[in-house]
């Protein structure tokens, strides 16, 4: 593996603020993706989903799967039976790659650092892998849990230096008014190569 190659793509991508710069290197990154992230050991979407299908009984409930990536999190709940997954992402280049699993029923664009186009209490459960970032600045956690339905849970994963940062106090403000019922909170490997964990965090809607 070219490390260097990839440990500059992943620092322009933790430093960048301006969104068409994040959405311009993933499209950059889109087609060495998954065989990238197979060589780091990014184990993100499978832990994700042994915590998420035990709250997901319904093999039938819509599930939006926020920030799909190249379809790794659809295709593994597809293996467990799930048939009803909207994928969203921004990057048209790694929603493209996302079509090849036929997991997801719809993909569709979204840019989670903006309120998005979808009506309050519409999906079963959300799962969002790999995708939390400080650029979504309090909007994206508050966006999942409204287009949420009542009593369902919201998982995603979070690397401990946004979790420390922007999304812990965030947990308490939401909360407070009343948007979560319970929080659940994992720490689990994310990146074996590196042995990087990161906090798979559940958040039920009342
Ligand atoms: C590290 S990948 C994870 C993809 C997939 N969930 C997985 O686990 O393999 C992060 C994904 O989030 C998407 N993303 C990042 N910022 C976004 C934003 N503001 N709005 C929508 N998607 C975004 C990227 O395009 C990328 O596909």
């Amino acid at each position: 593996m070219n490390n260097d190659r990839l440990d500059k793509l992943v620092n322009k991508l933790i430093i960048a603020t301006d969104p068409a710069e994040v959405v311009s290197l993933y499209a950059e990154w889109a087609e060495r993706y998954d065989s990238d992230l197979d060589e780091f050991g990014y184990v993100a979407p499978q832990i994700a989903i042994e915590a998420f299908t035990p709250l997901v009984m319904d093999k039938n409930a819509l599930i939006y799967d926020a920030g799909c990536g190249t379809g790794t999190v659809g295709k593994l709940l597809g293996e467990q039976g799930y048939n009803n997954i909207v994928g969203a992402d921004f990057s048209d280049e790694m929603r493209k790659l996302a079509e090849k699993f036929d997991a997801y029923t719809r993909l569709e664009y979204a840019d989670y650092g903006k309120a998005v186009d979808i009506k309050d209490d519409t999906y079963d459960a959300i799962i969002s892998v790999g995708v939390y970032t400080a650029r979504f600045e309090g909007v994206f956690l508050r966006e999942m849990l409204r287009i949420l339905k009542p009593g369902r849970p919201f998982l995603f994963s979070c690397r401990p230096h946004y979790f420390d940062g922007d999304v812990e106090p965030q947990l308490g403000t939401l909360k407070d008014e009343g948007l979560i019922a319970k929080i659940d909170i994992e720490d689990k490997p994310y990146m074996l190569k590196q042995q990087a964990n990161a906090y798979y965090i559940t958040l039920h809607k009342p």
